[in-house]
């Protein structure tokens, strides 16, 4: 059995800053709630005309990943990329990096799994290359948000915690078993798949219904049972974390960065607390680019990476939790 490791990454936002006082000019919201609630200041969205889309996004993000990886997109063998939000609700965006990157005919995939996203990605990355099937796989996440929230105050509950962006990173077979992912770690609850939901359009609930509805049927905009998910979250997120560093005989000391989806600055802050951690062994940057979702580990695990947080050997821990529900833990020796 090989092992795999993250050998380059990187992350791409569109330049368009919306701050809170920006989102009050069309909803009834203040900096003052957003903040207090979630510790977000301003997220990125894509402008209006702007020819960025998640697949797009994708890509800016992989071409960085990639050259940091000192590959080329040729040596590539195979594309991962989550996300919620894809360009098409048929083929997924992994198809599109194939040919945006003119890539070789390799297999892409695309993973479903929200906020969970880019831990799923992660783990079937690393399986692929563990059982030595492939080299180096492109493992992407990437959210448009933005062109689908209910902007009116109608919204407001989860409109103001979204934002726009894409990561992405090289998982590159090592044969140095102390390095790199050590172990992952998935879960899901179906039964809470209507607490946090995009129901439509559907199969069952398609276009011409919505229409005709008149507006009545707003089950295409995002619903989600706040207080509900914040309670599941914070159980989960310390139930994976525990499962992680059990299954590898570590212990909370053991952490040199802690990255968790950047769901709400008040869930991370709750764990670190639950957990006893410093400030410097946590990870988040939700304060400005809000909830990327299935872009929110890779973005930040990037940006730590590029502000020197994660030196060599360091003990990094992934968790993630959203909608599905679905959660999920990677532990990796950098
Ligand atoms: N601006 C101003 N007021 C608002 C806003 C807003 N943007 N949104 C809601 N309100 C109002 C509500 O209308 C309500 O008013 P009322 O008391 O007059 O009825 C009041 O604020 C309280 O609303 P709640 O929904 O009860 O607010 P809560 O304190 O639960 O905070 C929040 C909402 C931030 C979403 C919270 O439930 C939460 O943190 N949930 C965790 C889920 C989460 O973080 N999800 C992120 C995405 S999912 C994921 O990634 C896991």
């Amino acid at each position: 059995m090989y092992n795999s490791k993250i050998t380059g990454l990187g992350f791409y936002v569109p330049e368009n800053v919306v701050t809170n006082d920006d989102l009050s000019k069309f909803m009834d919201t203040n900096d003052a709630w957003i903040q207090e609630r979630t510790g977000i200041k301003e997220r990125h969205w894509i402008p209006d005309g702007s020819e960025d889309s998640s697949a797009i996004m994708g890509a800016k993000a992989a071409r960085i990943a990639i050259e940091r990886s000192g590959l080329t997109s040729k040596d590539i063998d195979f594309i991962v990329f989550a996300t919620l939000s894809p360009d098409y609700f048929f083929p997924g965006c992994g198809v599109q990096i194939q040919d945006m990157l003119d890539m070789k005919t390799i297999g892409a995939i695309d993973i479903r799994n929200q906020c969970s996203g880019f831990i799923y990605a992660l783990s079937t990355a690393d399986q692929f290359i563990k059982t030595g099937m492939y080299k180096n796989i492109l493992v992407i996440g990437a959210e448009y948000h933005s062109n689908g929230l209910d902007k009116s105050t109608r919204g407001r509950g989860v409109s103001v915690i979204f934002g726009d962006g894409a990561g992405a990173c090289v998982l590159s077979r090592t044969e140095d078993n102390n390095k790199g992912i050590l172990s992952s770690h998935l879960h899901s609850e179906g039964k809470h798949a209507d607490k946090l939901i995009v129901a439509s359009p559907s199969i069952k609930n398609w276009v011409p219904e919505i229409i005709d509805s008149k507006g009545k049927d707003i089950s295409y905009f995002p619903y989600m049972d706040g207080t509900f998910v914040f309670k599941n979250a914070i159980v989960r997120f310390s139930e994976v974390i525990m499962e992680g560093l059990t299954a590898n005989n570590l212990s909370v000391n053991d952490i040199d960065l802690f990255i968790p989806h950047q769901a709400n600055l008040r869930i991370s802050q709750f764990i670190q607390q639950r957990f006893k951690l410093r400030d410097d062994q946590v990870y988040n940057n939700i304060m400005n680019y809000g909830n990327t979702t299935a872009a929110s580990i890779i973005i930040a695990l990037s940006e730590a990476w590029e502000k020197g947080k994660i030196k060599d050997n360091d003990l990094v821990v992934l968790a993630a939790f959203g909608s599905g529900f679905t959660w999920g833990s990677v532990v990796m020796k950098w």
